[in-house]
């Protein structure tokens, strides 16, 4: 949870949730953000030397890859900022990439992936780079080629109608995935229920118990708002 407005007063109160870009071992990160509203605007305007208070890492983060799967990393928008980091913890060879965006101009981190040698397909709803399409329809190829059914285990971030497309397709082949949920946070401790998830197992905060969680205990009705 990132805030920025301390310095020159309490506003914005609430701190933002962004994602672990890229990590580097040393106790240093990068995030990476769109400027959406208030928040991420005045992070922004910040300049290096400038303080801003951070509190993390929160959350579950995403589990191992099971052994002998590929690993297939399904991003849309904004979600793909924490697959490199995952991405960039596991063996180039054992996964494949899928990113997705409205259009090339705001499609993020595609030099990221290119530069770890993993395989990547790149989707654009306008087809102005890529395939033109969404990443689920992209998805039967990659699958196919990486074996299909228990050979592959999926990593998805992403917009709520992106992930329950993705939750129907995976159903429906029988594969194992786990999904980050994006949802508002507010305190990002647990402790203001404002980020609930409806689940198979009953409510989840997804600041605490996720933003992670097995494709097949999301409850879609519910929780896409
Ligand atoms: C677990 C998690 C990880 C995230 N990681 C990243 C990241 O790495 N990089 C990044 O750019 N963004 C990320 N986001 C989204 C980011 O938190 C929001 O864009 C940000 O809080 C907007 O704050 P703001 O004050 O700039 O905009 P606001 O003024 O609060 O909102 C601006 C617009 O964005 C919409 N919005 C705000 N929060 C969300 C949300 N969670 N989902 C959908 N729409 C929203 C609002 O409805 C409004 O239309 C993440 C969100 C979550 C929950
Ligand atoms: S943001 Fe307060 S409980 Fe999750």
């Amino acid at each position: 949870m990132v805030r920025v407005g301390r310095a020159e007063s309490t506003d914005p109160l609430l701190g933002r949730p962004l994602s672990l870009h890229r990590t580097y071992g040393d106790g240093t990160f990068s995030l990476l953000y769109r400027v959406a509203g208030r928040g991420t605007r005045l992070l922004a305007s910040r300049r290096v030397g400038d303080g801003i208070d951070i509190l993390g890492p929160l959350g579950n983060g995403f589990p191992e890859l099971p052994a002998g799967a590929t690993g297939i990393l399904v991003g849309g928008g904004i979600g793909i900022v924490p697959l490199v980091a995952l991405a960039e913890s596991l063996p180039a060879r054992r996964i494949r990439v899928v990113i997705g965006a409205r259009s090339g101009g705001a499609l993020v981190c595609r030099g990221e992936f290119e530069s770890l040698g993993v395989g990547l397909s790149v989707v654009t709803d306008d087809g102005s780079l890529g395939r033109a399409g969404n990443v689920v329809e992209a998805l039967p190829a990659v699958v196919e080629e990486a074996g299909g059914g228990d050979r592959v285990f999926v990593f998805a971030c992403g917009p709520a109608g992106m992930l329950r497309g993705l939750g129907d397709f995976l159903k429906t082949r029988g594969i194992r995935g786990v999904f980050s949920l994006e949802e508002r946070m507010a305190c990002g401790l647990g402790a203001c229920l404002g980020c609930v998830a409806e689940t198979r197992s009953g409510r989840r905060r997804v600041c605490l118990e996720g933003p992670v969680f097995p494709a097949e205990e999301i409850r879609w009705g519910m929780s896409e708002g």
